[in-house]
């Protein structure tokens, strides 16, 4: 009987003593210096996991060049984007007759070309030859840029027009060209964009501003500050016949050095928008 009492005990104080057993001063089944040791082993242990991290990533930080990307596009083939895009869909809808329908075409072209008005564009940039690459030496820094005027685009500058030509139906869109570090676009002649409706072949364009030499080559974000991108702009001139009329319009920029005819990428050197205009 006694001895089944005792083994109560004991298991009892078996958890407490566990925790701290006074006669050889361990804790939890260790001593303070058992523990001391285990604290160190896992302090070296991280410290050198995290100085071994450090040490990768610093090298391979040492490879990279702030200007440039490491890894680029095996072959420098830059995409066309239309403006305005308003939502996810490429496509421009409205009535005529209704400002309303265009309002939102007309603000988002306004708040693209704020950047290109002449005033801003002759404090930050400068002129430059047209026709020649404006090739900067390797050392310049920052470097400069050449001057992209809205009143360039003329009549799709929206400044005699405010409606950029919606309200007469006859609406512009703005094509623009991806960056990409290096490229001499055009290989030497200023890449042309040509638009086409592809069910209305004989509709009638105009062409505003261009992508002249100048603008190229583009030496990325952090060097070439007040970079402006050259834009062309495209007033499609539909006819009294045109309105209520789906239409598909393609553009394609073409240049020695520029694709536009990949099956696989449809925003390689071209892009497609749908238009429709009511009244
Ligand atoms: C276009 O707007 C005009 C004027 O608000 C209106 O009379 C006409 O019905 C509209 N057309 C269409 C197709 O919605
Ligand atoms: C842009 O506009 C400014 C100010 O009117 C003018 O001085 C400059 O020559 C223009 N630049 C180009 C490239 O037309
Ligand atoms: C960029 O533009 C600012 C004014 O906005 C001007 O002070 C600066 O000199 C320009 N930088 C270059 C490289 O032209
Ligand atoms: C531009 O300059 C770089 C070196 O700074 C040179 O390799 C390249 O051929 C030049 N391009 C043109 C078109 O002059
Ligand atoms: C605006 O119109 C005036 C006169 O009609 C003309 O002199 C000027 O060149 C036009 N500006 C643009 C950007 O079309
Ligand atoms: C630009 O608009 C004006 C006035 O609307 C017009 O006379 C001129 O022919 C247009 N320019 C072009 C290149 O069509
Ligand atoms: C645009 O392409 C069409 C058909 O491909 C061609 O007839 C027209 O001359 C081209 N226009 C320009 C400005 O290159
Ligand atoms: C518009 O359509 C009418 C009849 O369908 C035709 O007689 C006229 O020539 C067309 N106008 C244009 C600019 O295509």
């Amino acid at each position: 009987m006694a001895d089944k009492d005792e083994k109560k005990e004991q298991s009892k104080g078996g958890w407490l003593h566990f925790i701290y057993n006074p006669g050889t001063g361990q804790f939890m089944g260790r001593t303070a210096s058992s523990w001391a040791l285990i604290l160190l082993f896992y302090l070296v242990f991280y410290g050198f996991l995290a100085g071994l991290f450090s040490f990768t990533m610093w090298v391979m930080l040492q490879t990279l060049d702030d200007y440039t990307p490491k890894y680029r596009d095996r072959v420098a083939n830059p995409g066309l984007m239309i403006r305005p895009k308003v939502g996810s869909a490429l496509e421009i809808v409205f009535n005529k007759s209704d400002a309303q329908s265009y309002e939102k075409y007309v603000i988002a072209l306004d708040n693209f070309l704020k950047p290109y008005e002449d005033l801003q564009q002759a404090q930050k940039n400068v002129l430059c030859q047209r026709g020649k690459y404006f090739n900067q030496s390797d050392k310049k820094f920052p470097k400069e840029a050449c001057q992209f005027n809205r009143t360039m685009l003329r009549n799709c500058s929206g400044l005699n027009d405010t409606s950029f030509g919606y309200s007469e139906g006859k609406p512009c869109v703005l094509v623009k060209m991806n960056r990409i570090i290096g490229l001499e676009a055009g290989g030497g002649k200023n890449p042309v964009v040509n638009c086409s409706a592809k069910n209305e072949p004989q509709l009638a364009m105009q062409y505003f501003g261009s992508f002249d030499l100048m603008y190229y080559p583009y030496y990325g974000r952090i060097t070439h500050v007040n970079y402006t991108q050259p834009l062309v702009a495209v007033k499609i001139m539909l006819g009294a016949n045109d309105t209520n009329k789906d239409l598909m319009i393609e553009c394609k920029i073409s240049g020695s050095n520029l694709k536009n005819d990949d099956v696989r990428d449809r925003f390689l050197g071209r892009v497609s928008f749908r238009l429709e205009v009511t009244e």
